[in-house]
């Protein structure tokens, strides 16, 4: 197979331009948006004139498939509402590129996927997670955005496409590349990261009740401020996290809401995103006792304490005989590897459930990612594809 660097780099870039944020080389292209869609339009061309037979299912997730049974290749091409240009880009377009390398050498077939909501809009990698049948079409229609839009209607855009329903029984495997999102490589000035295992993720809405009042009027004891209610959890989580967790467990409050959210008014309800990663699955249901029973107590001050689903997926092992093949494939290169766990959440977590899966890292400058600055290296980007057309050939 003979890789080229140009072709790929042009994709890449090309892609860039759906949404592009106008912030250095950031992108907006939340799943469903008009950018998502026209970006996902241009790929089905390209997946077409790369010999590929494209096929969508009802959720958007986008595949260009090769003749025979092959390796899947790809990630996700929808962003965060602020994102970088390569977070899911980098996998998709890679694809491509050894797709249509595959294709002028007569060989390997590979097909490629770019899955749909992998930044959760609506959920946790929601489009690979209903494609593996982590979670139903059903149920994925019920998750609401932040503004309250159900994926249900969402999803209407994907309609005037022909959509089936593309079985995973046709692939050998999955290998997603991916920039690191954090600062180990770049740190450690090393080029190439063989992911070992992804963390698993716990992710609940959570919203206090208390009691809208006039910010001037009302004394102080006798509030029932939302707001508050939300910052005295907070700061008893960190404390009773103390000596539950590790260097290497994470939680955030992304996302919160105040309601009516204006100076004068006491606000009445706090609404929040709960979110917790964790490689170890006993550490992350012991930090979920935790913040139910929190939550709960601090709503026996006086507040009326909602749980929304909880969103969950477990840590993965990636797959030993695809990763031999990634790090056969690195260590032959002679630049710096290392063998390394994903603290971000990717597609492969999903189709672990259905087939094989490994994953490759390349640097993050900086260790900025979810961010319009994410960057990294166009020489690191170009090592990555080689590997990963290396490891293709190998596994062939
Ligand atoms: C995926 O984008 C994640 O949040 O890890
Ligand atoms: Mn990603
Ligand atoms: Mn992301």
């Amino acid at each position: 197979m003979h890789i080229n660097p140009d072709r790929f780099l042009t994709s890449l870039h090309r892609l860039r331009q759906f949404g592009a944020s106008g912030h250095g080389k950031g992108v907006v292209r939340p799943a469903y948006s008009d950018a998502d869609m026209a970006a996902r339009d241009w790929l089905a061309g390209e997946m077409r004139d790369a010999g590929l037979d494209v096929q969508w299912d009802a959720m958007g997730n986008l595949f260009g498939l090769a003749p025979e049974p092959s390796l899947l290749i790809g990630s996700h091409t929808d962003s965060q509402p602020e994102g970088g240009w390569l977070d899911g880009a980098l996998g998709v377009m890679a694809g491509l590129e050894i797709a249509r390398a595959a294709r002028d050498a007569g060989g390997p077939p590979v097909s490629v996927v770019s899955f749909q909501d992998e930044e959760g809009r609506f959920g946790v990698t929601t489009g690979s997670a209903v494609w593996s049948g982590a979670l139903s079409l059903e149920a994925a229609d019920a998750l609401t955005d932040t503004a309250g839009v159900s994926l249900a209607s969402a999803r209407a855009c994907v309609a005037p496409r022909e959509v089936s329903s593309i079985d995973p029984r046709g692939f050998k495997g999955f290998l997603e590349m991916h920039i690191e999102q954090g600062p180990v490589l770049d740190d450690a000035r090393e080029r190439l990261g063989i992911v070992t295992d992804i963390v698993g993720i716990r992710d609940l809405r959570i919203t206090f009740d208390g009691q809208q009042n006039h910010a001037g009027t009302t004394p102080m004891a006798l509030r029932r401020d939302a707001a508050q209610a939300m910052m005295q959890f907070n700061a008893l989580l960190c404390e009773r996290f103390r000596n539950v967790v590790t260097p290497q467990s994470v939680w955030t409050m992304g996302h919160i809401a105040l309601h009516p959210n204006t100076p004068s008014i006491i606000p009445g309800r706090a609404t929040f995103s709960m979110q917790w990663r964790d490689g170890n699955l006993d550490r992350l249901e012991h930090m979920e006792r935790i913040i139910r029973d929190t939550a709960r107590e601090i709503g026996e001050g006086g507040f009326d304490v909602t749980f929304g689903p909880l969103l969950a997926l477990d840590p993965v092992v990636m797959d030993a005989g695809l990763r031999g093949a990634l790090e056969a494939a690195a260590r032959e290169t002679g630049a710096a590897w290392r063998a390394m766990p994903s603290g971000a959440l990717h597609d492969a977590t999903n189709v672990s459930r259905v087939m094989p899966v490994a994953m490759l890292f390349v640097p993050s400058i900086g260790g900025i990612s979810h961010a319009f600055e994410e960057d990294t290296r166009e020489d690191d980007l170009v090592l990555g594809l080689r590997v990963l057309g290396d490891a293709v050939a190998r596994l062939a």
